[in-house]
């Protein structure tokens, strides 16, 4: 028996610190089958011996019995709220009134961000986690003890021992931005209603009634202060926070001591802008006095402490109403519903539009014209239609179809097997599709030409001045200058640019064409493996699966667009307009395989193919994919086919893997 108990408490203390590897610091000692037998062992004990379980043992964290609802729990100390500032005057006249009240210029800040989840109050009494709760309307919370005791970041026991008998720690419960897209990627699938932010998401999970539920989503605890304590954790809220950590809590790692405006501004910015790499959502900063002497003296209105003030981000969410829903034609003929939106200002930047993604979306979220909807606009993002606000659907709004034509062209739309895109068949009948391939070929990566932008294409392909890249070369000065706004000028400065691109080289070019799943990698790769565009044209899918990371999806699409008569004459007529690509200069001139084209077949024993090409061309060489009169030697290995046939058929050097690695050591 005592035996028993003395393991159990072993195993309490020895779980309780991997806990703390896992979930605090990020750096698992142990391996989760490791961690897992333990976990069991103690469940084992612990059912042989239920007069010796705790509500503190880890094995507590795994939720109990559904609740009516939450007890009410009285904060010893309230939990206030933060004044908010949206400017720089707002912060400048919270600093001023600090000084005045203190009356001192010198006063030290911490600055910290303020984290978007539901504040929390834990109380912790001889080191033991007692009692949880909601912030409530500030004097009053719900007691969430069971559920906070699933939440693997809060230790159920503080850690190291000089934390006074009482004391309670005060943070947010947050659900990490990685964490949340899994939690909402698994209720997709299990056809649950999806959280519209992490926030929410949090909110619902603290509030179950069931803990069970609480115990399986992703919560983490991140403290930013304390409540009420039998003795002051520090003199300041920096070395409060340091000691926080100790006790074995996860604080933020982004807070700063700063000392003037200036600082606290420069803080705000830097923190802005990395807003959206940080692991979990923040929506502004919180400044403080860092000294706890001084944020007395200060002391605090019936609402917020005048010690702290809160400096909001622009929201990234705002409410708004749907006009239409406009199936909107890419250049690759995807079709994308696309949510024209009542114009309204969501993080400084007035939005109209927002992306619905695909058919499924707009059923999946239930977006009608005329309904309202929360729309969010993360960063850079492109703004996003989050959810739909139910009660505020008129009663005539219908569900969106997606057009059986293409609103460009009137072609069919089409929905692969597989693919969660509609598409237009038009191709390049398909003036949206046409300009797609236009402004594709004149991008940076392909020919790169400058002053042919998205809107003279536009204009260009719907005066019918330009159909294909070839007809490019065909403009003139005087066609361009007709063009609304184009000066002569600028019109003789698009016209250089064009005719700058008939000097190129091949892997800008075929990037430039536009082939399905080819970027510019691949086109490099392409040119690398034929060497020139006849062999490319020839090869068919197997032998364009032999190109590195060709597989069998982008073979298939090259081969393809190869086929069509039409993509052809188009090449044609890019070349006949003087287009064309100087053979790099051979990087080295000497050396076995110095000016030699050499294949590879069949199944090398000694080395990979990637290293045999690798070692050829060190040595002068150029290694191709497939073999025709000017190929100088082909590399058999074992169980070569087709290619050693058409060699000895036309009369090319074959050479064994033997004689090659002869050849390497020479
Ligand atoms: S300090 C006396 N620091 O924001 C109140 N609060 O809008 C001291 N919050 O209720 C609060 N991050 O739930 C503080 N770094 C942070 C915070 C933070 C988030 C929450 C907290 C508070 C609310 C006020």
């Amino acid at each position: 028996m005592s035996d028993h108990s003395a393991r159990i408490l072993a195993l309490r203390k020895e779980i309780n610190q991997h806990n703390t590897h896992y979930y605090v610091t990020d750096n698992p000692v142990i391996t989760d089958a490791e961690y897992d037998r333990l976990m069991l062992e103690l469940q084992h004990l612990e059912s042989m011996h239920p007069e010796l379980v705790t509500p503190t043992s880890p094995t507590q964290r795994v939720g109990g019995s559904p609740a009516k609802n939450f007890a009410e729990l009285k904060h010893a100390q309230p939990m206030l709220s933060l004044a908010n500032a949206f400017s720089e005057e707002d912060v400048s006249d919270f600093i001023r009134k600090v000084i005045d009240g203190l009356q001192t210029e010198f006063v030290e800040f911490v600055a910290e961000p303020k984290l978007d989840g539901i504040s929390l109050s834990l109380r912790y009494e001889q080191g033991e986690l007692v009692s949880a709760a909601t912030r409530g309307d500030g004097i009053t919370g719900e007691d969430v003890t069971t559920n906070v005791r699933t939440i693997k970041s809060i230790p159920l026991i503080l850690m190291g021992d000089h934390w006074p008998e009482i004391v309670e720690i005060r943070g947010e419960i947050v659900i990490r931005v990685a964490d949340f897209k899994q939690l909402n990627q698994h209720r997709l699938k299990e056809g649950e209603k999806l959280f519209a932010n992490p926030r929410n998401a949090a909110a619902g999970s603290v509030r179950q009634l069931d803990s069970r539920i609480t115990a399986q989503r992703p919560l983490s605890f991140i403290p930013w202060g304390s409540g009420a304590c039998s003795v002051a954790i520090a003199s300041t809220h920096a070395d409060e926070m340091a000691r926080i950590a100790q006790w074995g809590f996860a604080v933020s790692d982004e807070m700063k001591v700063l000392h003037d405006i200036a600082g606290l501004m420069h803080y705000y910015k830097d923190l802005a802008q990395r807003r959206h790499r940080l692991p979990y959502e923040i929506d502004g900063i919180v400044y403080k006095v860092n000294y706890v002497n001084l944020q007395q003296a200060l002391g605090s209105t019936s609402k917020a402490p005048r010690w702290a003030i809160a400096h909001k981000f622009p929201a990234q969410e705002e409410s708004t109403v749907v006009l239409e829903i406009e199936a909107s034609v890419g250049r690759t003929g995807a079709i994308t519903p696309v949510a024209n939106l009542q114009p309204v200002t969501v993080g400084g930047v007035v939005v109209s539009r927002a992306t619905l993604h695909n058919q499924d979306e707009v059923e999946r979220k239930d977006v009608r014209p005329g309904d309202t909807v929360i729309i969010r606009r993360a960063g850079d993002v492109i703004p996003e239609v989050v959810l739909v606000i139910k009660d505020k659907r008129p009663e005539e709004a219908q569900p969106w179809r997606m057009p059986e034509r293409c609103p460009r062209c009137n072609s069919l739309v089409e929905r692969l097997e597989n693919e969660s895109a509609h598409r237009c068949i038009g191709g390049l009948y398909c003036d949206a599709q046409r300009e797609g391939a236009l402004s594709h070929y004149a991008s940076r990566g392909a020919m790169n030409i400058e002053g042919l932008g998205d809107k003279l294409i536009a204009q260009l392909v719907d005066k019918g001045l330009v159909r294909t890249p070839a007809d490019l070369y065909q403009l003139s000065v005087s066609q361009l200058s007709v063009i609304e706004r184009m000066g002569e000028k600028s019109a003789t400065n698009v016209i250089n640019a064009i005719e700058q691109t008939k000097t190129t080289s091949l892997a800008r070019f075929i990037y430039g064409l536009g082939i399905g799943q080819v970027g510019e990698v691949t086109a490099k790769q392409l040119v690398a493996h034929f060497g020139d565009l006849a062999s490319l044209m020839a090869a068919d899918e197997m032998t364009l699966q032999e190109v590195r990371d060709v597989g069998p999806i982008v073979a298939k699409s090259i081969a393809h667009f190869f086929e069509q008569p039409h993509n052809r004459e188009v090449i044609q007529a890019i070349i006949d307009a003087g287009v064309h690509w100087p053979k790099p200069e051979r990087v080295r001139s000497e050396g076995v395989f110095a000016h030699k084209t050499v294949v590879l077949t069949g199944k090398l024993e000694e080395m990979t193919r990637r290293a045999a090409q690798e070692a050829i061309e060190e040595r002068g060489g150029r290694v191709i994919g497939s073999v025709s009169e000017k190929t100088d030697l082909l590399v058999a290995g074992a169980a070569a086919g087709s290619k050693l046939l058409r060699a000895q058929k036309l009369n090319v050097k074959v050479i064994d893997e033997h004689t090659l690695m002869q050849m390497l050591s020479e």
